[in-house]
């Protein structure tokens, strides 16, 4: 966009506000000015705060019952043209609710001028604002829900498949692929309770605030409320226009979302890579490369693991514009919303993708499983066998059993696969019963703790996830 020349044309002042003005704002100005090319993403809670407003101010003899009926279906029309794209927004009318306003006269004539009685677009934004956030909190939780059905069917089909188990991404102990999913489950379970939390607590209406003040009409402030769907009007009229800790909140807890996402999709990358051959994605999640023709690149998980760059973005610049600023509105927080509906879009659709791809992909148990024999990950079983069944002090059962490590590594092999006579020679007491333990599968059915890895406790929790996440909707 070139801004040249063009404040030296002339406009004409506003219809709305440009009482006391004799000349128009420069192009520059409305420029800088106008947000209708975000803000009609919530023109449908702009045209619901109306109609509640509209009721009210009729039920309070404010208005007639006949302008009010006027209004609504005015309004009523309107929101149908704006759904079938046949509304025009002007860029000279600033914002959604001046685009709405304009059209309504048009439209109605007299009675679209009453409508804008005991309110202010201080008090409006924020309503909008409030109620578009609401209406997508609802679909996110649906969506992290859907995510969390999709990781809890792959568990229950790999709840017996062994796979190495990580610490500094060095082999651990074993565990089952199965119970390294069901981790996330657990993680999109507290990020779906911080999104609700954040729902509960923005659900108080602004509406009826005013410009900051609050108004000597006698409106009804919870009627309106109700009408909303908000649990009751916020208590002071100057919080309610100049406070957007309700966004603000709502892009920590997708950004702690979304970084959980990017842990998931990376591990993704990791364990489909040739190296690895953990699992392998579907066509539907990978594309190829436009130079080398066996490429299988896993961009879905690579753009998931990148969308916390964007959500966190989104969270810090609305803490950098709110911080600092005196009560009660600025225009400055007119740059509430591209973030807001940044984060919700950017969200979404990597839950989305996130979900596809945990439906579509495939386990490979026999990588898991040589990958899982070359770390020694029973060490710790054997060292705690010393300790049970030799009562051996746990300080020299780590040491015998490292001397144990280090002779299977001199020979090339897995602890399991030592000779029970030359394992003795390190450790007489040692019988044959450290063979069983030795083996990998008694090693993860061993793990039978709360919460801890053995098949038989993922399986107990995988059913206590499906009530406590899936059922209660
Ligand atoms: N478009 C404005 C915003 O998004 C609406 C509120 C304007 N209020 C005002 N006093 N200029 O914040």
């Amino acid at each position: 966009m070139t801004h040249g020349n063009e404040k030296t044309d002339k406009k004409s002042a506003s219809p709305i506000w440009g009482g006391r003005f004799s000349g128009g704002p420069s192009q520059l100005m409305q420029d800088i000015n106008a947000s209708i090319s975000y803000d009609k993403t919530f023109y449908r809670q702009d045209i619901a705060g109306s109609i509640a407003h509209a009721t009210m101010l009729a039920s309070q003899n404010i208005i007639s019952v006949s302008d009010k009926d006027a209004i609504i279906s005015g309004l009523t029309q309107i929101e149908d043209e704006i759904s079938t794209g046949t509304f025009t927004f002007s860029a000279e009318l600033e914002d959604i609710h001046m685009n709405i306003e304009t059209r309504l006269v048009e439209l109605i004539g007299a009675p679209a001028k009453r409508l804008h009685t005991a309110r202010s677009r201080n008090d409006q934004v924020a309503t909008d604002l409030r109620l578009w956030l609401r209406d997508s909190l609802v679909n996110l939780d649906a969506m992290l829900m859907a995510l969390q059905s999709a990781l809890l069917d792959k568990a229950e089909t790999y709840a017996d498949t062994l796979m190495p188990g990580f610490t500094h991404l060095q082999t651990a102990q074993p565990i089952t692929f199965g119970f390294h999913l069901m981790a996330y489950v657990e993680m999109f379970g507290r990020d779906r309770s911080r999104l609700a939390d954040c729902a509960r607590r923005m659900n108080e209406s602004p509406l009826g605030a005013a410009a900051l003040a609050g108004t000597g009409y006698p409106i009804d402030r919870h009627q309106t409320a109700g009408l909303l769907g908000f649990d009751r009007p916020m208590a002071n009229a100057m919080d309610a226009v100049s406070s957007r800790d309700f966004a603000i909140e709502f892009m920590a807890a997708a950004s702690i979302c979304a970084t959980h996402l990017s842990r998931l999709a990376e591990e993704i990358v990791i364990w489909s890579t040739d190296r690895f051959g953990f699992i392998s994605l579907s066509d539907a999640f990978t594309t190829g490369s436009s130079i080398m023709p066996q490429k299988r690149n896993p961009d879905a998980a690579e753009l998931v693991r990148a969308k916390p760059g964007r959500i966190i973005g989104d969270l810090v610049s609305l803490l950098t514009v709110i911080k600092g600023l005196p009560l009660a509105y600025g225009k400055d927080m007119q740059e509430d919303k591209e973030p807001v509906f940044d984060a919700e879009a950017s969200l979404s659709v990597a839950i989305a993708a996130m979900t596809g791809m945990i439906e579509d992909m495939t386990a490979h148990a026999e990588p898991m499983r040589r990958a899982l024999e070359k770390g020694h990950p029973n060490a710790t079983d054997l060292a705690d066998y010393l300790v049970s069944a030799l009562n051996i002090p746990f300080r020299d059962a780590h040491h015998v059993t490292g001397q144990l490590v280090a002779l299977a590594d001199e020979k090339g092999c897995a602890l399991e696969q030592l000779e029970l006579p030359e394992m003795q020679k390190i450790e007489p007491a040692l019988g044959t019963d450290v063979l069983d333990i030795l083996r990998l599968e008694n090693a993860v059915a061993a793990r039978t703790s709360f919460g801890g890895t053995a098949p038989s406790e993922v399986r107990n929790r995988i059913a206590d996830a499906r009530k406590h996440y899936l059922d209660s909707q």
